[in-house]
C-alpha cells in the first residue's frame, strides 16, 4: 500500500514538471504563431515577421501594412517590450485601444491581428523563444 502511494507521488511529480515544461515551451507556442509570421527578416506574411521586434516601434516593420490603430500607437511612442507584448498577445484589441485611448487619440479601428493567446505563461514564453531567435 506504501509503495503505490509512494508511486503515486512520485507520477504526480513527473507530471507537474512535464506540464511546467510545455508550459514553458516557447517554441511550441510559436507554431500557433508560424501560419501569420515568420521569423526571417524581410519575410512578412498575413502579419509581419517578428526577429528584433522587442526594442521595435510598433507598427514599423518596412512594406507590411499594418491596421489604423497600429500605426497611430506607434506613432504615439509604444515600443515593445516583454510587458506590452504579454498584454497585445493576450488581447490586441483591448490593449491597442487602452494604449491610443490613454494618450488622446481616437482609437478608430481594429488591430488586424485577430488571435488571442489566453495563458500569459505562453505569452512569456513565445516572446523569449522569438527573441532568441
Ligand atoms: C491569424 C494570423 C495571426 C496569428 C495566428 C498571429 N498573428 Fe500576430 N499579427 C497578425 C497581423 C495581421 C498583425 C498586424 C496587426 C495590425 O496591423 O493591426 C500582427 C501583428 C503582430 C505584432 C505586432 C508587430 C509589429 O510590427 O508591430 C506582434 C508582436 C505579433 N503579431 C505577434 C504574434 C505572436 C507572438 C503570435 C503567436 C503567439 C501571433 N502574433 C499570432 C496576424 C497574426
Amino acid at each position: 500500500m506504501k509503495k503505490i502511494a509512494l508511486l503515486g507521488v512520485a507520477l504526480g511529480a513527473a507530471l507537474l514538471v512535464a506540464g511546467g515544461a510545455s508550459a514553458a515551451d516557447g517554441k511550441k507556442v510559436f507554431n500557433k504563431c508560424k501560419s501569420c509570421h515568420s521569423l526571417e527578416v524581410g519575410k512578412n506574411k498575413v502579419g509581419p515577421y517578428l526577429n528584433g521586434m522587442i526594442g521595435r516601434t510598433a507598427g514599423s516593420v518596412d512594406g507590411f501594412k499594418y491596421s489604423k490603430i497600429l500605426v497611430e500607437a506607434g506613432a504615439q511612442g509604444l515600443v515593445w517590450d516583454e510587458q506590452n507584448l504579454v498584454q497585445y498577445l493576450e488581447n490586441p484589441q483591448k490593449f491597442l485601444k487602452a494604449y491610443v485611448t490613454e494618450k488622446g487619440g481616437k482609437a478608430s479601428g481594429r488591430s488586424k491581428m485577430s488571435f488571442r493567446l489566453k495563458k500569459s505563461d505562453d505569452a512569456v514564453a513565445v516572446i523569449d523563444y522569438i527573441n532568441s531567435q
